[in-house]
């Protein structure tokens, strides 16, 4: 795999971990979303299976389907030079065998143009990430919330509230790194587990909702933004409020269209006056004769 001119490359995240400097990772799914991230010196950019909720308006993350995420995959790393851009394997896309899983990675970088994975879970997924290691490919682990499998976790819930269960985050995080995984999501867990995550993985952690002890941090697009409605979860901060914007601006748009105000001489095309006057002195030439429709 060669790596495009001016691509941060990938060990520089390991380098990042080991010099203190945070990681920022942000989701996109679209091309201006991509070069906004870009523009705003965004290091990982994670083309999300939230896709399902925050762009196709499902419930879940688990209905999105492979070929909706490679065409979302690849309209974002065309767009992008520098940020590392995430691809996420979808729900049943990995999970039946080690075979699969390659299969499906490998279409993730072909066709959609990531330059990593992304898989949720550890237990039997620490295969499928060492699976998909070994064919070449560059996986990011995710632990905690793992929203495809919301429901086996009793719904979207903080995970790791007991020391048996932040044990348990911290063993899969363990075996995740020797799986080969090259950094890991670390989602709604409380922070002195991601802490100590991180303190004992050699591999960068990305927070969301783990705290400030996380190597980076992780939101949502359209959360951080302000583009989703409804409840967000406590970890989200919001840096602007876009829905309110645009609707007042469809609103106005809306009204003068309907007024009249829109468009205004600057909006429309001119013709030159001669070609205008000599337009307008010829009828249609139609003269009423054409075949009566409807
Ligand atoms: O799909 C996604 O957006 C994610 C983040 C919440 C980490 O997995």
């Amino acid at each position: 795999m060669s790596i495009p001119a001016g691509k941060l490359p990938l060990p520089e995240l390991l380098a990042m971990k080991r010099r203190g400097d945070k990681i920022v990772m942000v989701t996109a799914y679209d091309a201006p979303g991509a070069r906004f991230a870009e523009d705003a010196g965004i290091d990982v950019i994670l083309v999300g299976d939230t896709a399902a909720m925050v762009v196709l308006g499902h419930g879940g993350t688990t209905p999105v389907t492979v070929d909706e995420m490679l065409f979302l995959t690849r309209t974002v790393s065309r767009q992008v030079h520098r940020p590392i851009v995430v691809g996420d394997l979808p729900f049943g896309s990995y999970e039946t065998s080690d075979e699969d899983a390659v299969r499906t990675a490998v279409r993730f970088v072909k066709e959609g143009g990531a330059d990593i994975v992304k898989l949720e879970g550890a237990g039997p997924m620490v295969s499928r990430a060492r699976a998909i290691v070994e064919a070449g490919i560059p996986v990011m682990g995710h632990v905690g919330l793992t929203p495809q499998s919301a429901t086996m976790l009793g719904g979207f819930k903080t995970q790791g509230r007991t020391a048996e269960a932040a044990q348990r985050i911290v063993d899969g995080a363990k075996e995740l790194e020797a799986a080969g995984c090259c950094s890991l999501v670390l989602e709604a867990v409380p922070s002195p587990v991601a802490a100590r995550v991180t303190r004992e993985l050699s591999l960068p952690t990305i927070g969301i909702g783990a705290g400030a002890d996380c190597d980076g941090q992780v939101l949502v697009y359209h959360d951080l933004l302000g583009l989703s409605e409804g409840h967000l979860p406590r970890f989200v901060k919001r840096y602007a409020n876009l829905s309110a914007e645009i609707r007042d601006a469809l609103t106005a748009y809306a009204a003068e269209v309907r007024s009249g105000a829109f468009p205004e001489r600057q909006h429309t095309y001119a013709m030159p006056e001669e070609e205008q006057a000599a337009f307008e002195s010829v009828s249609s030439g139609d003269g009423g004769e054409h075949d009566q429709r409807g």
